[in-house]
């Protein structure tokens, strides 16, 4: 392989530049927009209904779709994408999936690439796109809805709740990606007010449980609540707390594709009204005058009331 297609070298030389200066078309399109070349496109949590509208006008037109195998719904393949030439790219590496990709563009085809949720969480986006573009194929990403979020739909609840959690730690365990020490899933939980969100720890459940029960800061009556297959025909959800999660999971026998949201928010219970609703808001930003006279001008500070 040439240094030209190296992926590694790639990457490297993107950060160099990215460094240095922001991307012109950073500020030529906004998100959603379509653009020249490969899309990325967040395939959402499963249920064909949950891609987006531009994702779906995308993959109507794709000859061929590159698509992350089991965590892509076959539900969604084959509604939306039965006319297309499909590639898994699961087991395939870099340097097979870039050729791939930039040879079926180089020869006139519509190429998409779907992944699962969105690709800006644990996607492995960024290297395939940096590294397209590195051999003259442009590339850009269409968000799609993360697992997180279908998770917390099916449970009936927000991940931020007033004086609840007013934080999100979107995060993973340790394991053969992350050193132990570079696990914080004890701190976020320990925190109190952080609803934590573990993609990537379906097969280490129980484990990362007993390492939360050994956290000083961590009360082991702490919610916990595990969506499998957020959104898929089969999801089934578990719910219980830090201390006896795992054995939950453990009788389900569930080994992957599933969503842990630790924290008061998974229950939605024992938040408190929120501002919005409430007189606070009539008074708009600055306390004074009715909310609904706002400016949207981009400049005035908004009132912090989104809970
Ligand atoms: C490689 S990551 C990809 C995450 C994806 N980009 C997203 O935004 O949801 C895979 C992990 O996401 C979570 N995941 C993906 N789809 C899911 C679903 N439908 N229900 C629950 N968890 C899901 C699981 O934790 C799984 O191990």
């Amino acid at each position: 392989m040439t240094e030209e297609s190296d992926p590694q070298d790639a990457i490297d030389s993107a950060g160099e530049s990215k460094a240095d200066a922001l991307d012109p078309r950073v500020a030529e399109y906004t998100a959603g927009q379509k653009q020249e070349g490969i899309p990325f496109i967040g395939a959402g949590p499963g249920d064909p209904g949950l891609l987006t509208l531009t994702g779906k006008e995308l993959v109507d037109e794709a000859d061929l779709v590159v698509h992350a195998g089991s965590l892509v719904s076959s539900e969604l393949l084959e509604e939306h994408c039965s006319h297309a030439e499909l590639v898994n790219s699961v087991g395939k590496d870099l340097e097979e999936l870039i050729p791939l990709m930039r040879d079926a563009y180089e020869d006139g085809e519509n190429v998409v690439r779907l992944h699962s949720g969105d690709p800006a969480i644990y996607g492995a986006a960024l290297e395939q796109i940096d590294a397209l573009e590195r051999e003259g194929v442009p590339a850009y990403i269409v968000p799609g809805v993360t697992s997180a979020f279908a998770s917390a739909a099916t449970m009936r609840t927000q991940l931020t709740l007033n004086e609840v959690a007013n934080h999100v730690a979107f995060t993973r365990p340790q394991g053969k990606t992350l050193d132990p020490e570079d696990d914080h899933i004890a701190d976020f939980v320990g925190m109190g007010d952080v609803t934590t969100c573990i993609y990537l720890g379906t097969h280490a459940i129980p484990e990362t449980m007993d390492r939360l029960l050994e956290h000083e800061g961590v009360d082991p009556e702490t919610p916990v609540a595990v969506v499998y297959h957020a959104s898929w025909p089969d999801e089934d959800v578990m719910v219980g707390t830090v201390a006896d999660i795992g054995e939950q999971v453990e009788a389900a026998g569930y080994r992957a594709s599933a969503m842990v949201i630790i924290g008061e928010a998974a229950t939605g219970s024992g938040y408190e009204r929120s501002y919005l609703y409430g007189d606070w808001a009539n008074r708009g930003g600055d306390g004074e005058g009715d909310a609904a006279e706002y400016p949207d001008d981009g400049k005035t500070a908004e009132p912090e009331v989104d809970d």
